[in-house]
């Protein structure tokens, strides 16, 4: 029996197939017993991590065959407990599929880690997937300050941020994210933090760039998500405000000589942009 291991800052998980579940890739699936943990805010049996399984309502990587996102998942993607069960209650609503895909999750976690990251935000936070990613990815003391003008769901985000023991990590600011942004970078906030997170109303896309990138310091990393818009980027007859932005968001990133950036075929296109030193 293989068994892998992996490590993050909070636990240290051992990965074992499943022997009560059908063998075969699309019944394949993998439980994790935890060997040590470093923190008692998550609740014993929320710590186990599993290896993906997708749910019909679920957000996914749309250039992937199914096949091959099976693989992916299969090998390579962890998603603790606690994110399963949000992914499992977020399923039930009507915008399920405005969450992020459990791979974008994880490489959000991984790229947050890369940069050292202790200043975080989140333009569109919804029931707080992306929020506990990038904030498991923060060093020691940091913090993200999660933007969203909903109640409603940012409710559900946060009795999920409390089980994941990161409710002291993330900081929900719920207002029209314009009036967030404005606020700090009119302040001494700008150029401080290292990594942002878009993923809100797309018409307003130009505007979050801007605003985003003023508050990244020099290196600093912003992702931006639905930059493929499921492919609608491409349909000339597609002339709608969300579709327009993107477009032009695109654009003017590629030919940006202030930043660095990639254009990642994950989930619904994930736009990485890293702010140039002066
Ligand atoms: C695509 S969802 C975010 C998904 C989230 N990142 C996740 O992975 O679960 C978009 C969110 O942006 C929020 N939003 C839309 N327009 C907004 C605005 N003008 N100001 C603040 N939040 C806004 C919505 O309330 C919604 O929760």
């Amino acid at each position: 029996m293989q068994v892998s291991e992996f490590h993050d800052s909070r636990t240290c998980i051992a990965l074992r197939p499943d022997p009560t579940r059908r063998a075969g890739p699309a019944a394949a699936r993998y439980t994790a017993s935890r060997k040590q943990q470093t923190t008692n805010r998550e609740p014993a049996a929320a710590a186990r991590f599993t290896v993906v399984r997708s749910l019909s309502m679920s957000a996914s990587t749309f250039t992937l065959s199914a096949e091959i996102r099976d693989y992916l998942l299969r090998t390579t993607v962890r998603e603790c407990d606690t994110l399963a069960a949000l992914r499992t209650e977020t399923a039930r609503l009507p915008q399920a599929r405005m969450q992020i895909s459990p791979e974008q999750g994880q490489l959000l976690t991984l790229l947050v880690s890369l940069c050292g990251a202790t200043r975080a935000i989140e333009i569109g936070t919804f029931t707080g997937y992306s929020a506990i990613c990038i904030a498991r990815g923060l060093a020691p003391g940091g913090s993200l300050l999660a933007c969203d003008r909903s109640a409603e769901w940012t409710d559900i985000a946060r009795r999920y941020w409390q089980r994941a023991g990161l409710d002291d990590r993330i900081t929900l600011r719920l207002a029209p994210a314009l009036e967030t942004l404005a606020t700090l970078t009119d302040g001494p906030q700008r150029s401080t933090f290292d990594f942002a997170f878009i993923d809100a109303d797309k018409q307003n896309y130009t505007a979050y760039y801007e605003q985003t990138l003023s508050l990244l310091r020099p290196g600093g990393l912003l992702a931006v998500d639905n930059a493929l818009w499921s492919g609608r980027i491409l349909e000339p007859e597609r002339s709608d405000e969300e579709t327009l932005a993107i477009r032009e968001l695109n654009q003017q990133v590629g030919s940006d000589p202030r930043v660095t950036c990639s254009l990642v075929p994950i989930g619904d296109g994930l736009l990485l942009v890293r702010k140039n030193a002066d």
